[in-house]
């Protein structure tokens, strides 16, 4: 079973409309969809946004349905110049990025009980996304994925996570998915398609592109479980 959580419907009603044998169960308030994808067993939730929406979301995925591999798609603000609205930035890992203990001693960033800044992704879940990419003709990056509890809207917000984090991408969920995923042993990536820049204008690029955004991380969706 393969389990793909988005926090928005419009981040994960292209892949429902997909599927086949499709049965729907609600835990904490959250529909998990399972059902067949090209013949592959999968499970689809949407969380809702946030870390704490996301990291209940991975939890029940988890004790339910038993994935052996949770995957994170949707859109991101871009924090990369080589990449522009639609194109797709896959996670070597995520970094939670609003988690601040440095005042009493800790490097920013860092996740406490599993002592780690950066949440590692299922190397050879990346290398089939980055295939699945490759077949789609789609442009992308391999790299750093930020993650926090806010709309990144700011030059200035946008520098500080380029310059303490080195990440290509924002977003708000896949690195509380990573946490939940680590803690359980079950492997993470995360696809995220490009809906705006981060910057002082964000807000109006996302209301622009978020559709256009979403459908690439769908199309990567399907081309991934097509080579699964
Ligand atoms: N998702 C899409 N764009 C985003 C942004 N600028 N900040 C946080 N999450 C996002």
């Amino acid at each position: 079973m393969i389990g793909f959580i988005g926090a928005m419907q419009v981040e994960t009603e292209g892949i429902i409309k997909m599927m086949t044998d499709t049965k729907a169960e609600t835990y904490a308030g959250i529909e998990y969809t399972t059902g067949k994808l090209l013949g592959k067993d999968i499970v689809v939730a949407t969380c809702g946004v946030g870390k704490v929406n996301a990291a209940v979301c991975a939890q029940c995925m988890i004790f339910a349905y038993k994935p052996e591999v949770i995957i994170n798609t949707g859109v991101a603000g871009s924090l990369s110049n080589a990449l522009n609205i639609g194109d797709i930035a896959l996670g070597c890992c995520s970094i939670q990025t609003d988690m601040d203990t440095s005042p009493v001693g800790d490097p920013l960033g860092l996740i406490s009980g599993l002592n780690l800044i950066e949440l590692p992704c299922d190397a050879a879940t990346v290398e089939k996304l980055e295939k699945a990419a490759k077949t789609l003709g789609i442009q992308y990056q391999i790299g750093k994925i930020s993650t926090g509890d806010q709309f990144v809207n700011s030059n200035e917000r946008k520098k500080f996570i380029q310059d303490n984090f080195g990440c290509i991408a924002c977003e708000m969920e896949s690195g509380s998915i990573a946490h939940v995923c680590l803690m359980n042993g079950v492997k993470f990536a995360v696809i995220r398609s490009i809906s705006d820049k981060a910057d002082n204008s964000s807000h109006m690029d996302y209301g622009e592109f978020v559709k256009i955004a979403a459908d690439n991380s769908i199309r990567m969706v399907k081309a991934f479980v097509e080579e699964a």
